[in-house]
Order: C-alpha cells, then structure tokens, then sequence
C-alpha cells in the first residue's frame, strides 16, 4: 500500500497551480476536466491535483494498492459500516478501486491499475507524496479506526499527534490531536536535506518564510520545512523519513519530549503557531456521493 496524490477543489486553481509550478517546483502533468494535476519526479501520474471550484475542499487522499490488498479492505470496510462506494478513477492514470468516509469524514480512496510513468530526472523536483496528516476530534479512535478497517499500523503517539503507517515507512498519515477535523498538511518527499534547503531558498527569493522549520521531527527523524501556500493548505518539503521494522515498537507521547525552548532535534527553527493553525483549518472534506453496498 502506498500514498500517491491528493485532490483538492479550490477557487482560482490555476493561480494555486502555478503557485506549485514556478515556486514552490513541482512539474505540470496536464489539464483536465478543470483540473490541473502536478507531478513528481517519480514514477506516478500526479501527486496532486487542483479542481476549479466555488469552495475549498479536499475530494479524496488517494492509495494505490494490489488487488489482494484491495480485496481484503473491501471486506473489512463493509464490515465497518463506515459510508463507502466502488469508483473508478476519472482522474489522471484511471484505476478502479473503492473510496471510504473514515468517522470524522476524511475521504480515502484506495485504487488498482492505476497508471504509472516514466520517471524525470530533476533534483529539485518532490519524489512523491510522503504523508499528508489529518486533523482529527478524537485522534485516538481515528488510530485505531484505521488500524481496524484499513489495516494500517500506528508508529508512534505524541502529545500531539498519532503517526501510521501503511508499508515500512513511519508514517504516511497521521492524525493531529486538534479538536474538530480537518486537512493539516501535506508534505512532499525531496531528494535529499539539500533539496529541502533549495527549496526553502526558493521560497525566499519569492518572499515566503517558512512557518516551522527547517528542523528534524522526532517521530520520523524525517527533516522538514512548512510554508503556508497562498491557496490556503499548508505545505512541507520533507526528506528522510525512517523505515520502520514490523514489529517497531509503538512510542508513547512520554518518549517523544522536548527539552525546555525546544520544538525539533536542531532547535534552530522558529514556528508560527497562529498562522498554522488558521490555515489548518482551511481544507475539510467534503463527500459529494452516496454510500453504496460493495459488491
Ligand atoms: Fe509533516
């Protein structure tokens, strides 16, 4: 199971694409359907895509699987009467797959067949997707809700957040102890710590500072920098995530402190707090079909 791409409907998505495009970097994989879809330089069709539309929202944060991993979700989800429905993906790349409304409404959507592509080389390009996080109610029952109904596994739990994973990575979602519901972040997987700083020059020379970072996480190890896109959702340059064992042992948020003044391992970093947290709460989910029974 793999993250592959997110796809969000916004007013003034182009403005929002070329914002990805010129500064922030990421390559144009075309236009469809009112739809502008970015790619990475890896091996998918898009990482993310941009409706045109009247209100912000996020449409679905999409999986890619096998078809035994397919299969066995379909049973499980059925079982969990969360609201479900078989799709096929009109999206870049196709596939055929389900979409699930997890309890707090976040929209997965878990996909075969879909289509792959060659690969450019860029350096200073995101490889993919590395995790996109979720602000959630109730933190706590959404670990363990996908844990029961997607077969995901949960890293670690800090005071803020519940880290999980869907392969040997440490996380690839994650859900923040924030109250209500929402989309947090996404953050894109770079080449290298160097990637990271490139980009965040990048941002600069355009006036953008970032709004946490650079630092290194503890839960992860993985570094990071976080800008506010003018489109409202909050981005991350991310590189160097851990690769985690199966039998990883899951950590409690006493084992993830801080010294006092310290927010990351570097200490270097500056965070706005209040800025992250309006744009946090900029992206819900919204679902716009009905439930079906899966056959
Ligand atoms: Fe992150």
């Amino acid at each position: 199971m793999k993250l592959r791409s997110i796809e969000m409907v916004m007013p003034k998505a182009a403005e929002a694409a070329d914002f990805m495009l010129n500064i922030w970097k990421i390559a144009p994989a075309g236009v469809k359907n009112n739809t502008h879809y970015l790619r990475g330089s890896g091996s998918f069709p898009y990482l993310v895509a941009f409706e045109e539309g009247e209100k912000s929202y996020v449409r679905s944060v999409t999986f890619v699987c096998e078809q035994h991993e397919l299969d066995a979700l379909k049973q499980r989800v059925a079982a969990s009467g969360l609201a479900t429905k078989s799709v096929e993906s009109m999206d870049l790349g196709g596939g055929k797959g389900i979409i699930v409304e997890l309890k707090e409404g976040e929209l997965l959507r878990f996909l075969v067949g879909s289509e792959e592509v060659a690969p450019i080389e860029d350096k200073d390009l995101p490889t993919k997707l590395t995790h996109v996080v979720f602000n959630a109610a109730d933190a706590e029952a959404s670990g363990h809700l996908v844990e029961d109904v997607l077969g995901f596994t949960v890293s670690d739990r800090t005071k803020g957040m519940v880290f999980v994973r869907c392969n040997d990575s440490h996380h690839s979602t994650a859900f923040a102890r924030a109250g209500f519901s929402s989309l947090n972040h996404i953050a894109f997987e770079m080449q290298d710590v160097d990637a990271v700083m490139r980009g965040i020059g990048r941002l600069r020379d355009h006036q953008f500072t970032p709004a946490w970072g650079p630092g290194r996480h503890g839960p992860g190890d993985n570094v990071y920098a976080y800008f506010i896109a003018p489109y409202g959702a909050v981005v991350e340059f991310s590189t160097a995530v851990n690769k985690v064992p199966a039998d990883y042992k899951v950590g409690e948020p006493d084992d993830w402190t801080w010294p006092a003044n310290r927010i990351d391992q570097w200490g270097v970093s500056d965070k706005d707090f209040d800025g992250l947290k309006i744009a946090e709460a900029n992206f819900k989910f919204y679902r716009d079909w009905k439930a079906e029974t899966l056959s």
